[in-house]
């Protein structure tokens, strides 16, 4: 079991359904974020929304739905250098402080979310 996967009893489906709902209203306000994506952001919320449920120990249905999540492997259509990297934590972070869940669960999805993150950059 990994680290990060106590999360998922600590603050349970609907605040991670909320997070990437928070998130995503970041993406819309951001220009630099918002051109990546597709212009109907609902089906992204909801990838986001399974990834995470599932990694944070929750329901594996985005394994169901989508296959194993090779996430960098999924991200090397986008040129993602530090500063798109600074855009995405900075959205994220947003949408934790948001959240506001419990200081023991903010500070493990903080360090997972940077951790991650990093792990994305394909680009200098
Ligand atoms: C570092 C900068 C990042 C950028 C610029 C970025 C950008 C994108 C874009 C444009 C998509 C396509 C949206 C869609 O149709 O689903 C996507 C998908 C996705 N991203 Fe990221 N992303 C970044 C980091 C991350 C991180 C750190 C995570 C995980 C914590 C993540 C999780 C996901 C997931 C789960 C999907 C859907 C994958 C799928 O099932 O197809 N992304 N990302």
């Amino acid at each position: 079991m990994n680290p990060f996967q106590s999360i998922y009893e600590l603050i349970g489906e609907d605040q991670i359904r909320l997070l990437a709902r928070y998130f995503y209203l970041e993406v819309a306000q951001n220009q630099a974020l918002k051109k990546l994506y597709p212009e109907d952001l609902a089906p992204a919320e909801r990838r986001l929304f399974l990834f995470l449920l599932q990694v944070f120990g929750g329901p594996q249905t985005y394994l169901e739905e989508r296959g194993h999540p090779r996430l960098r492997m999924r991200h090397l259509d986008w040129k993602i250098d530090p500063s798109i990297r600074d855009h995405w934590l900075n959205a994220m972070l947003k949408a934790l402080d948001k959240l506001n869940p419990e200081q023991n669960a903010k500070e493990m999805m903080m360090g997972y979310f940077i951790k991650a993150a990093n792990h994305m950059i394909n680009h200098e």
